[in-house]
């Protein structure tokens, strides 16, 4: 059901070297080391930027520091020592005293970039408070925010469907996705926790005979509404929203495709395997589900993205990221066949996509 793509078994991985490396880096130097411990400071300049609109200042052209300065309402002297950073970054060129958008710059941080990754960036910069919590989170085991998905604020659920949309449409993952999962047999797809619809859009796009539905929370929905308006009303008509809370009860009507992207970590082990035996329940004889997250391998440190992920997760959430055996066997007590991991080119990518057949 994965077309054109290699099938990666854990074990596999773990033979080329790359999983388990986190345990078994020896390659860890003083530089390094010093670069993490400092990682907080470049992330910040990055997300302060973003804030301020530096980039899109700089979108119509270059400026020197004071007309920066005076374009984002900020002190001078201020800006100069941020844009000197971001250049020593390689974010930002500097050409004759003035400051110029590198190419990736212009690609990834400039909001009318059709792969702006700003809203991601935004959403970083609000967990600042949450990350200076995490020795709580260490020491309680709880996380340090209602676990509520950010439904319970207007702004923060839009601050959190945006980064969703913008991160996966930066990087690419529901192009990809659209490209490799064959669909061609299924009519309906649900997007189970679909967000801002930025993976059903791709689906539809790819395959014209398919209908879509997005099956999430209330507020979720909201957002999720005016982004498809924005950016495909084309295909609005076979799209359909639904409010569904899946810890809640059964899942609606029969599908013959349900997908999940980024829904599992963020639930523990028993709301996982009864998520999964719901689907099965949702899904028609013969339909797939398809899981798309970090998958970890035996050693929980490989992909480092989804080990680092994971305490973003202690943070804000009941999950963390999982690995192909605990996802494999909520699959089989739920009843489907036994699944297939494929992993996503990395880089850019760092997740896997699960799949397994209802019979
Ligand atoms: C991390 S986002 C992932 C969004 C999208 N699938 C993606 O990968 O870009 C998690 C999504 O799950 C939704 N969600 C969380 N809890 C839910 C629940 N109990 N029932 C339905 N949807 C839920 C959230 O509203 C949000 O859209």
């Amino acid at each position: 059901m994965l077309r054109k793509w290699r099938i990666r078994t854990p074990s596999e991985a773990e033979r080329s070297g790359k999983a388990g490396r986190g345990s078994n880096a020896t390659d860890m130097d003083f530089t390094k080391i010093a670069a993490i411990a400092g990682g907080h400071a470049e992330a910040r300049a990055l997300q302060t930027a973003t804030r301020l609109g530096l980039f899109d200042a700089l979108a119509a052209g270059p400026r020197d520091g004071d007309s920066l300065a005076d374009a984002l309402g900020c002190d001078r002297r201020a800006t100069a020592l941020l844009a000197d950073a971001l250049v020593a970054l390689e974010v930002l060129r500097k050409s004759i005293g003035e400051y110029v958008l590198g190419e990736a710059a212009a690609r990834y941080l400039v909001a009318s970039s059709p792969e702006y990754l700003g809203g991601m960036i935004l959403f970083d910069g609000a967990l600042w408070d949450e990350w200076g919590r995490l020795e709580k989170a260490l020491r309680t085991g709880q996380p340090v925010r209602p676990p509520d998905m950010f439904q319970t604020d207007p702004a923060a659920t839009e601050r959190f469907i945006r980064a969703m949309d913008s991160l996966v449409r930066a990087r690419g993952d529901a192009v990809w996705t659209a490209a490799h999962l064959d669909l061609s047999r299924a009519r309906t797809i649900v997007d189970l926790g679909g967000g801002p619809g930025t993976y059903l859009v791709e689906f539809l796009r790819r395959w014209p005979h398919l209908r879509g539905e997005i099956w999430d929370l209330p507020a979720t929905l909201e957002v999720a509404r005016r982004i498809l308006a924005e950016r495909a009303p084309e295909l609005r008509a076979r799209i359909e929203l639904c409010a569904v809370d899946y810890r809640a009860g059964d899942l609606p009507h029969p599908v013959d495709a349900v997908f999940l992207s980024n829904i599992i970590h963020s639930e523990d082990e028993p709301t996982n395997a009864h998520l999964m035996r719901s689907c099965w329940r949702a899904l028609n004889p013969g339909g797939i589900i398809a899981i798309k997250d970090h998958v970890m391998d035996d050693s929980m440190t490989a992909p480092a993205a989804g080990a680092v992920f994971s305490l973003y997760l202690l943070l804000t959430t009941r999950g963390r990221d999982y690995s192909f055996a605990e996802i494999a066997r909520w699959l089989a007590a739920a009843g489907f066949d036994p699944p297939r991991v494929t992993a996503l080119p990395s880089p850019p990518f760092s997740s896997s996509i699960v799949t397994a057949v209802r019979r």
